[in-house]
């Protein structure tokens, strides 16, 4: 991973305190939304008889897409499917740390044909071990590397039995954390890590979301961590996307925006009116590819 020296989004004036911070240029899939809908209810914040504008959620989901390649990121694009209204958001697809792939296996129905979409990509791009899951997996939904240990929400989605599957396959210690919020029913809607290098990870999450006892774990890890509010949580500002530097963050999440300042990030915002109409954020449409 090479360093960005200069990010062509960096305010002069902020040069000073992101300076404290490293970035490290990342590679990630990402799925258009042409088929974007909200068709069914899965999750708290779809409701079908809100109208949705699917030409705005592309134009969103473009933004995003230049924002990470104007920050020196890669981005590889899997080609939608009709009917597969939800496959806009990548980061349930697949968890990939060290080139080794563990699927998806999702809890609902309607997006059950995506996992096998995703698999075929990784099939095609040069993955060698790509191992799909038994239990149910939502991947980067519920599952946040830090460099150390990877982070694993159950509650609602991901199997606790899917932890101990991720473990045996990714060769990574996890860490399960029990959500118990329906409206942060993934653990990238109350988590996102911040930094992952050089073994001092550095997460941001908001504890309401969390069981008293995985609320303990995770001030027993990170004491250190940047610590949200309802208002940022509520417009899916824990489903930013860090470099290391730079975050990635709702437009709305500018309290998160100015606590991250001081803690010498920059923040970057996008609009995502119309993917949160599916429960989805930056994040949310953003797979890592660890290779
Ligand atoms: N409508 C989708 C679902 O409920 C949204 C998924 C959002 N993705 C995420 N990584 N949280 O499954």
């Amino acid at each position: 991973m090479s360093s960005l020296i200069d990010s062509p989004l960096l305010d002069p004036g902020e040069a000073r305190t992101a300076q404290q911070r490293v970035a490290t240029s990342r590679r990630y899939l990402m799925c258009p939304p042409q088929y974007f809908a909200v068709e069914y209810s899965i999750n708290p914040w779809m409701d079908p008889g809100q109208p949705v504008d699917t030409g705005l959620a592309f134009a969103q989901w473009a933004a995003l897409k230049d924002v990470y390649e104007r920050l020196g990121h890669r981005v590889e694009v899997i080609d939608p499917e009709p009917g597969l209204p939800d496959m806009v958001f990548a980061a349930n697809s697949g968890t990939v740390i060290n080139g080794v792939v563990l699927g998806a296996r999702f809890r609902a129905e309607q997006r059950a044909a995506e996992a096998d979409h995703f698999r075929r990509w990784f099939a095609r791009n040069g993955y060698h071990t790509i191992v799909m899951p038994t239990r149910v997996n939502e991947a980067e939904g519920d599952f946040a590397w830090t460099g150390t240990v990877l982070l694993a929400g159950s509650g609602f989605r991901t199997d606790p039995a899917a932890h101990a599957e991720a473990q045996e396959v990714l060769g990574v210690p996890v860490v399960s954390l029990r959500l118990v919020d329906p409206r942060y029913y993934h653990l990238d809607t109350a988590l996102f890590v911040l930094d992952d290098q050089a073994g001092r990870p550095h997460v941001c999450y908001y504890p309401p979301a969390f069981s008293p006892g995985s609320r303990r774990v995770l001030r027993r890890l990170f004491p250190d961590a940047v610590i949200a509010g309802t208002a940022d949580a509520e417009c899916f500002g824990l489903n930013g996307v860090s470099d290391g530097r730079n975050v990635v963050l709702p437009i709305e999440a500018t309290t998160l925006g100015d606590q991250l300042r001081e803690r010498g990030y920059q923040p970057v915002y996008v609009d995502i009116s119309e993917l949160r109409k599916a429960g989805g954020g930056p994040k949310c449409c953003t797979m890592e590819l660890r290779d």
